[in-house]
């Protein structure tokens, strides 16, 4: 079996997709695939040059945007090729933040009171008492997400330089804990809870060596647990998503247990480098980094 793997990309994550894709093209070289690996720059022509002699399966190991939302799985589909992980439409709701929560909010799935809101906006006028959250639309891996608390100056978007886009979402800040839970078809693998040493699991404590601390299974009550489980794999569902998903929450436990589960965002190209979440919560289960890459392309396949 022919597998080309897209990685790199020209979203502010292309260094985590280079380490995810030489990842997932090593093990399915292991595995006794063929394997091309493709840096899809911003030139389809290029792309569509390099897909010509057609692999039997693309592997999808982009992140952010041009590769999770929705831009490279048209273009896929254009060419009649078979690809993992979502397609064009769960690509596309996933990755825009705002209207994610449109859909889950629909569904009935708990989401963090929020808006989108224009850059001008919030700039002119703070959306939400302090502490919330703004973060860019759409971008993954926390890039550009900051936390507006007491004291400090007034909305840091307006200070510094901001390459995402006019649109932000301004969110309630949620006290409380960081979970995550990986879906794999439509099983929920585990949760994690992540602890980072310092600050919040921002960029750094994402991809630093020993910056967080990874405990899993979650130390939180066994209802909480189920409940991640169970609302990561609708979510999944609900957004129409296809191979492996992650799905990130806030735990506020801040007044007691049990406390309040809120879905962040489904992730429909979750990190597959080494210190990434959908891996390890495979491991743990028995399932191994090559077991795991291997499901996603037969799963695309079938
Ligand atoms: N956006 C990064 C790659 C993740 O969700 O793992
Ligand atoms: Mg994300």
């Amino acid at each position: 079996t022919e597998v080309a793997v897209l990685y790199g990309g020209a979203s502010a994550e292309r260094e985590v997709s280079l380490k995810s894709g030489e990842a997932c093209a090593a093990a399915l070289y292991e595995r006794g695939y063929s394997v091309r690996l493709i840096d899809v720059k911003r030139d389809v022509g290029v792309l569509v040059k390099e897909l010509t002699p057609p692999p039997d399966i693309v592997f999808n190991a982009l992140h952010g945007r041009y590769g999770e939302d929705g831009t490279v799985q048209g273009v896929l589909e254009l060419m009649g090729l078979t690809y993992t992980h979502s397609g064009v439409l769960a690509s596309a709701l996933a990755m825009d933040k705002a209207m994610a929560k449109r859909v889950f909010a629909r569904a009935g799935l708990p989401v963090v009171e929020g808006t989108a809101i224009s850059r001008e906006a919030l700039i002119a006028e703070e959306p939400l008492p302090r502490p919330y959250v703004i973060k860019p639309v759409a971008e993954g891996s926390s890039v550009g997400v900051q936390i507006v608390q007491d004291g400090d100056p007034p909305v840091p978007a307006a200070d510094a330089d901001w390459p995402y886009g006019d649109t932000v979402i301004a969110e309630r800040f949620v006290p409380g804990r960081e979970l995550t839970v990986s879906v794999m078809g439509e099983r929920a693998l585990g949760v994690t809870e992540l602890r980072p040493k310092d600050g919040f699991y921002d960029y750094r404590n994402k991809y630093t060596g020993g910056a967080t601390e990874h405990l899993l299974p979650a130390p939180v009550p066994q209802s909480v647990h189920d409940d991640a489980l169970t609302l990561a794999a609708r979510a999944h569902e609900v957004l129409g998503c296809r191979g492996v998903t992650r799905a990130d929450f806030r735990y506020d436990d801040t007044r007691g247990e049990p406390g309040e589960l809120y879905l962040l965002e489904v992730n429909t190209q979750p990190g597959m480098t080494e210190l990434s979440l959908v891996p390890e919560q495979a491991e743990h289960l028995g399932i191994s980094f090559g077991d795991l890459v291997e499901w996603i392309v037969e799963d695309a396949a079938c």
